[in-house]
This record gives structure tokens, C-alpha cells and sequence, in this order.
């Protein structure tokens, strides 16, 4: 017995060494120390013996169950310590990793050259003036003093929200909304987005820019306009870039202009884009019409005034040499982070 005894010590102990997890290790504990283990069995068959020899193999037994319960003990904690290894180890982070560096944005070339041109005009002392993009029949076309089924509004009369509510098709709406809100002098700049029914091609969009421009105050004349007009696009594109003005129409300007600008691709000198004539016709402009004046509550006796508005997305494509509008318009990252 005491041979069997110590034979089993010595086989759980080498059990207890080759267990390779904690669960292995529970189930060699089971095995000799569980209420079914071999000395448990031993423990029982103590009954039969002499009070002497059950004094020792009494101590016997539990120095082995006592060298056992050690051992299994000291082997959990290793293997304790094995598994939080393990967790450390598969939580590692590799220091010496390059980083993953975050994506930078960078500025759409339309809204580029839009703060090129605000800013040109915030030194000349415009100031930016906003209005919603879904705009009412009022502000659109009436308080513009387009008459009532005037062919002019064919090509503007387009996205309707409601019977009376539609995406705004030119910034010349703000100059009301502007006006409306303060007395003269007015002097504001209105970028923004606008909407109309064109048919999709590399030079039409259904959404594009424009940018409008405003001054009404006393004394204010066509010489005016002209001047700033001349300063603007000589401080935007060059000292050589020159302005054209020619009779155009437009219901709330009267007179109103066509105004053109040096090409800037071939300088004036004539190219396909500016179809062999030099210039490229940009923005409209003119007085401001005494009935939307009126329709504002300005007295057109007292004030006068110019304003001026167009697309931004045609000079954006000349400025950085963009053949298609509808790339301005995708969020394609390949092309715009090539400005
Ligand atoms: N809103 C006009 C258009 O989209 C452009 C325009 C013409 C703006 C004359 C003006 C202006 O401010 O005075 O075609």
C-alpha cells in the first residue's frame, strides 16, 4: 500500500508537470484527488487496518495528497500566468509600425477659386450675403421684375419643390432677400450653389455656381461697374486681362450688359474655347432696374445701383485646366486630390 501510495504521487506529479492548460491541469486534479480518485479508494480501505498502521499510512496519504494539492497549485499559477501571457501577446502593438496616416482633405477647386475671387472682392469692401437654395416663386422671378409668363424664366423655371417653391436657378435672388433686410449703401457678394433643367454634358451640370455681386447707393453709376469689373479680373487672372461690355437683357437690370474677359487660355489671341473671338463671356450685368428697387422699398429717385453675377465653374475649368464639368461634381477623390 505504501508502494502504491507513493507511486501514485509520483504519477501525478509528472501528470500535473505535462498539462498544458488549465483545463487539462482541473482534469488531472479530478483524477486524483475527485471523490472517484485512486486515494480516496486508499483512504477507505484504511478501515480495514491496525490502529498502528492506519497512524501511518494516515500520514502517508496526506503528505502525498498535501504534495498533490502543492503541485497543482503552483501549476495553475503558472499556467495562469501562461494565459494572461497569451492575451498580452495577441493585444500586442507593434511600436516600430509605420503609422496609417489620416486622409487630409484639401480644397475643391471650385470653392478654390470662389475664395480667390471673395477675396479680391472683400478688399474692394463687399461683404458675403447667403440665401436658401430652395427659394420661392417671389423671390425668383416677380421681385426680379420678370413679368408675369415672360419667356425669360423658360430656361430658370425648372426644379419645383412645390407649386410655388423651387431650387433657385441664379444668386440674383439674394439681391432681394439682401435688400429687404437693410437699408443703402448695399455692398454684397453672393456665392453659391444654383439648379437648372440643362441637359447633362461635359459643360452643363444640373447644379453648378455662381457667383453675384451687388452695390446700390447714392450717385452710383455704369462707370462704376465697369471699374470694378476691370479690377476684378485684372487682380484674379492678370494686369494684361481686360473687360468687354455689350447691350444684353436682363429684367432687373436696365441697361443691362454681357460681360466678357481677356480668354484665358489664349490670352485673347483666339483658341477653340474662346471660338476664335478672344473673349469669353462670362457674367451679366447692369443698373438696377428702379422697379426692383421699388419692389424692395428703396426710393429709385434717391439710389441707384449695378450688380453683376455668373458662373464659377467654367473659370474653375479653365484654371486648372478641366475639360469636363461633371468631374467637379462626382466627390471622385482620385481627381480632386490632384489640386
Ligand atoms: N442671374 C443672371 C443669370 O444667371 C446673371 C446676372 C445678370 C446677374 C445680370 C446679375 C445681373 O446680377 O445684374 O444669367
Amino acid at each position: 500500500m505504501v508502494y502504491e501510495i507513493e507511486a501514485l504521487g509520483d504519477e501525478a506529479t509528472r501528470e500535473i508537470a505535462a498539462a498544458q492548460d488549465l483545463e487539462a491541469l482541473e482534469r488531472v486534479r479530478v483524477r486524483y484527488l475527485g471523490r472517484k480518485s485512486r486515494l480516496r479508494a486508499l483512504s477507505r480501505q484504511m478501515a480495514d487496518l491496525s490502529e498502528d498502521e492506519r497512524r501511518e499510512m494516515g500520514q502517508i496519504l496526506n503528505r502525498t495528497r498535501g504534495r498533490i494539492e502543492a503541485l497543482l497549485e503552483k501549476r495553475q499559477r503558472e499556467l495562469e500566468a501562461v494565459a494572461s501571457d497569451a492575451v498580452l501577446m495577441a493585444e500586442r502593438v507593434d511600436v516600430t509600425l509605420p503609422g496609417r496616416a489620416p486622409r487630409i482633405g484639401r480644397r475643391h477647386p471650385l470653392l478654390a477659386i470662389l475664395d480667390e475671387m471673395i477675396d479680391v472682392l472683400l478688399g474692394l469692401g463687399f461683404q458675403v450675403a447667403e440665401g436658401p437654395e430652395i427659394e420661392t416663386h417671389y423671390y425668383s422671378f416677380p421681385a426680379l421684375n420678370y413679368p408675369e409668363w415672360h419667356p425669360a424664366m423658360d430656361e430658370q423655371m425648372t426644379f419645383y419643390v412645390s407649386n410655388n417653391i423651387l431650387l433657385r436657378s441664379q444668386t440674383s435672388t439674394v439681391q432681394i432677400r439682401s435688400m429687404e433686410k437693410q437699408e443703402p449703401p448695399v455692398r454684397i457678394i453672393v456665392p453659391g450653389r444654383c439648379f437648372r433643367r440643362d441637359t447633362v454634358d461635359a459643360t452643363h451640370s444640373h447644379t453648378f455656381y455662381q457667383l453675384e455681386g451687388l452695390l446700390v447707393d447714392e450717385g452710383i453709376t455704369f462707370a462704376d461697374l465697369k471699374g470694378t469689373m476691370a479690377l476684378f479680373v485684372r487682380e484674379l487672372f492678370g494686369e494684361d486681362m481686360k473687360v468687354r461690355f455689350r447691350p444684353d437683357f436682363f429684367p432687373f437690370t436696365e441697361p443691362s450688359a454681357e460681360v466678357a474677359l481677356t480668354c484665358l487660355l489664349c490670352k485673347g489671341a483666339g483658341c477653340r474655347v474662346c471660338k476664335n473671338t478672344g473673349w469669353l463671356e462670362i457674367w451679366g450685368a447692369g443698373m438696377v432696374d428702379p422697379n426692383v428697387l421699388c419692389n424692395v422699398g428703396y426710393d429709385p429717385e434717391k439710389y441707384t445701383g449695378w450688380a453683376f453675377g455668373g458662373g464659377v465653374d467654367r473659370l474653375a475649368m479653365l484654371r486648372y485646366g478641366i475639360d469636363d464639368i461633371r468631374l467637379l461634381y462626382t466627390g471622385d477623390m482620385r481627381f480632386l486630390q490632384q489640386f
